[in-house]
């Protein structure tokens, strides 16, 4: 049976992947590792996310590494930024929230639905033990699997393919983050949810909502978390 409860519907609206607020911009010369933390302050914990690891994943992993060369003095805009293929890496307070509602602890497996640049696996990765992420154009998939081994990542996991089947070999997962819009949930992420995991996804076409369902002893409990923009899905999702 299915328990379906709707929760808070926030005012505001997040622009996650589809538009560029333009605050927080050039890096003005400043290291690295100044303009994270400057990131972290104004962008993530002024929002209200306040979980360690993804503070810590999110000062320390180099976001000016995932975006196309000529973007790197934009990488830490509060904004999401074109990463090719009409595709692009998410608004670094989005990739926080996402992280952060999932509830992430140390011996976690989490699915990844949509690596574009590889950036929110990083940051998963940071505070879970093994993280599998799908993509379904190859050209990016590869790209971030080459990204991701050069920056070490050991416990990121990378396939090429149509997320929309989930990764029933690894299934179950102790959550699921999804990067891209379909205009209903997938069926087979919710099987592939273990009892107490979460999955985080982005739902609607137009509009969207942020959703996070809960597998409990009683079913699924879902609720909405914040308005959205994100690419849509594409494959199966479209049929
Ligand atoms: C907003 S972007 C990804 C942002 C990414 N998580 C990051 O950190 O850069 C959404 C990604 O989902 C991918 N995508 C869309 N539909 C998909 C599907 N059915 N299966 C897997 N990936 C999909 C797109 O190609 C795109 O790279």
């Amino acid at each position: 049976m299915r328990l379906i409860a709707m929760g808070t519907l926030l005012a505001a609206s997040v622009l996650c992947c589809a538009a560029d607020s333009g605050a927080g911009g050039a890096s003005g010369g400043d290291s690295g590792e100044a303009r994270r933390d400057r990131m972290v302050v104004t962008q993530i914990e002024a929002r209200g996310v306040d979980q360690p690891c993804v503070l810590d994943a999110m000062r320390s992993i180099p976001r000016e590494r995932f975006v196309p060369a000529p973007l790197e003095n934009d990488a830490y805009r509060d904004g999401p930024l074109p990463i090719g293929h009409g595709q692009t890496i998410s608004q670094p307070y989005i990739v926080a929230l996402m992280t952060e509602l999932i509830e992430p602890q140390p011996e976690m497996r989490v699915l990844e639905i949509g690596t574009g640049s590889g950036y929110q696996a990083a940051v998963l990765a940071e505070c879970v033990a093994d993280v599998y992420t799908i993509e379904i154009i190859p050209e990016l998939g590869r790209q971030a699997a080459a990204r991701l081994d050069s920056l070490g990542y050991t416990n990121i996991h990378t396939h090429v393919g149509d997320g929309y089947d989930g990764w029933p070999d690894e299934a179950p997962f102790d959550g699921i983050v999804v990067t891209a819009a379909p205009s209903e949930i997938p069926e087979p992420l919710l099987d592939q949810l273990a009892l107490g995991g979460r999955l985080v996804i982005p739902v609607g076409r137009g509009s969207q909502d942020l959703v996070v369902v809960t597998r409990t002893e009683q079913g699924l409990e879902q609720r909405v978390e914040t308005p959205v923009r994100f690419v849509p899905m594409t494959g199966k999702a479209e049929q």
